[in-house]
């Protein structure tokens, strides 16, 4: 990923932190800045701006309940790339160590994260079918945020899983040996019913649904709801989840109407966090940055997202 930093008003966005905290973090931690004169223009990289989050943000509260969060949805197109990216690499910034595995063999979410098909990766299809060490297909993309990469062998996984004994719990054996090493393990998926989209759900603590906020939506959601129930049902298992509204228009009373609806239907389920449509996050995918390192504060997507993830940070952390 190229190189960024963030100035000291920057790391107060987007932690929220007040700005006293903020100077006695810097000044009580080994922290050093890439441009050496003093006050606000000093600028940290990723490793510093990490020492710095972790004290006054990541390091708080209480433990996380929910680490392994899956971005799903069986229609494509609807952002779960997009906040999956979005969302793994500004944990990472907040001090938290995150692992991202690609589940869809489009491999779109490692081609935003820097690693692209002809470097030969082994991806989950080598851990879940040729028994892989998981250490083996790590790739270290900035500090604090690993890949367990994709590429279009995993098209091929669905035969030979399906041949396996319990066969929809294997991701999750893998995960479940990865928690102490991660604060956040998360998945993106493809738009299809298969069964290592099933699991990935088995293997979730929350199931985050990334709908678009158009009328045909709904009908969608509502079938996907249906599924998921009957399948965690059947795996007697109590589901997570929550529907995070993306590309919303604030100015089109569709838009509002559907997220009445969405609202009216699934209450609580819906995240308080709505995210609006914006050019932003389509060029945060073509820079392959994340939106904190080059958008305004002010900026819609900055504060989408930056509200996601600490909507995302604060209920992982409460109890179920
Ligand atoms: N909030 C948004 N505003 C504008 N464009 C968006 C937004 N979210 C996603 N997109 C764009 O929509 C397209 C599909 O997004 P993507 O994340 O690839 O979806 P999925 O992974 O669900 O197939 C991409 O071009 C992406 O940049
Ligand atoms: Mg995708």
């Amino acid at each position: 990923m190229e190189h960024f930093y963030f100035n000291q008003s920057m790391l107060g966005h987007i932690t929220n932190a007040p700005k006293a905290s903020l100077s006695r973090a810097i000044a009580n931690l080994d922290v050093t800045s890439i441009v050496s004169d003093t006050g606000h223009n000093r600028k940290f990289d990723i490793e510093n701006i990490r020492k710095v989050t972790d004290v006054i943000y990541a390091s708080h509260n209480k433990p996380i309940k929910q680490k392994v969060q899956v971005f799903y949805n069986f229609k494509g197109g609807t952002g779960k790339t997009s906040l999956c990216f979005q969302v793994a690499t500004h944990l990472s910034l907040l001090g938290f160590k995150v692992l991202c595995i690609d589940l869809d063999p489009q491999a779109h979410l490692s081609s935003v994260l820097g690693i692209t098909e002809d470097q030969n990766c082994l991806t989950a299809y080598d851990i879940l079918i040729n028994d892989a060490k998981v250490s083996d297909s790590l790739i270290k993309i900035f500090p604090g945020l690993d890949l367990i990469p994709s590429n279009i062998s995993l098209t091929r996984v669905e035969i030979p899983l399906n041949a396996k004994n319990r066969r929809e719990e294997k991701l999750k054996n893998v995960i479940d040996s990865l928690r102490l090493e991660y604060d956040y393990i998360i998945l993106d998926t493809n738009p299809t019913i298969s069964t290592l989209n099933m699991n990935a759900l088995v293997a979730s603590d929350r199931i985050n649904i990334v709908c678009e906020t158009q009328p045909f939506s709904l009908a969608g959601l509502r079938v996907l709801v249906d599924e998921l129930e009957k399948f965690y049902a059947d795996m007697g298992i109590i589901p997570h989840y929550c529907i995070i509204p993306n590309k919303y228009e604030i100015k089109t009373a569709t838009a509002q109407e559907v997220l009445g609806a969405l609202r009216a239907e699934y209450g609580n389920i819906v995240q308080n966090t709505i995210i609006r449509k914006s050019e932003e996050i389509n060029i945060a995918s073509k820079k392959k940055l994340p939106i904190a390192a080059f958008c305004k504060a002010k900026s819609a997507s900055f504060e989408d997202i930056l509200d996601l993830v600490h909507e995302i940070v604060r209920i992982s952390r409460l109890d179920f």
